[in-house]
């Protein structure tokens, strides 16, 4: 499907009908997810995938009984993790694991400390953390979209009931949450400001 069709054919779907994705087409989904672009390729997130009904049924509640929650077939649980250093450590030993030349690597350290130096207090870390989540999400709709797959972005939810129900560590923050699946409703008219009210 070409981008614009994407874009124009993806909803905030509002139910689901309970079918649930096959393996193969929802680790499609997980792949092209795991390839979003982050800061500094800190890649700050971590994903709970639910799909459990009974689990899915807890959740509900603690999102506003919106009826997605307990109609989709897979739940996505975005949470941020400000835990910059780690990330960036992890990333480091990837470069070396991937051969990258030992001084492109220093560069990168370089300016990656000037980076986490900017978030040292807690608060900020999970803000650009959570920044960060969301262009992991944008890519989860187009990617779902791209193999059949409805879904919708949604902050309707209660994170401190999110941790419990879902053990979630105490370091990570539920930030958004998009549920997978196939569609029981309609897709209604888009309506979007107008190119001269938005572009200056
Ligand atoms: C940050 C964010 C939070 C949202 N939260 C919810 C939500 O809790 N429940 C819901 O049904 N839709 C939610 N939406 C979906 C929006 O309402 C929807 O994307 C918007 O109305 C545009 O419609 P469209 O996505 O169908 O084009 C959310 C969207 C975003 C980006």
């Amino acid at each position: 499907m070409e981008f614009n069709d994407l874009l124009m054919s993806r909803y905030a779907t509002k139910k689901f009908d309970g079918k649930k994705i096959d393996e193969e087409t929802l680790d499609k989904i997980l792949e092209m997810i795991r390839f979003s672009p982050s800061a500094l390729n800190v890649q700050p997130w971590k994903i709970k995938v639910v799909s459990d009904q009974e689990t899915l049924d807890k959740l509900s509640s603690a999102s506003m009984d919106q009826p997605q929650i307990s109609s989709c077939s897979h739940l996505l649980v975005f949470c941020a993790n400000p835990d910059m250093m780690g990330n960036a450590k992890k990333v480091v030993a990837s470069m070396e694991e991937m051969g990258v030349p030992k001084e492109n690597i220093e560069q990168f350290e370089t300016v990656i400390n000037t980076f986490i130096g900017m978030f040292n207090e807690e608060a900020a870390a999970v803000s650009e953390a959570q920044h960060n989540v969301f262009i992991a999400v944008t890519t989860a709709l187009y990617a779902a979209k791209s193999v059949g797959v409805d879904s919708c972005p949604m902050q309707g939810f209660d994170p401190v009931s999110y941790t419990k129900i879902l053990d979630i560590p105490a370091e990570l923050v539920p930030t958004m949450i998009v549920p997978l699946g196939y569609p029981a409703d309609e897709q209604m008219p888009k309506m979007r400001f107008s190119k001269e009210d938005i572009y200056f």
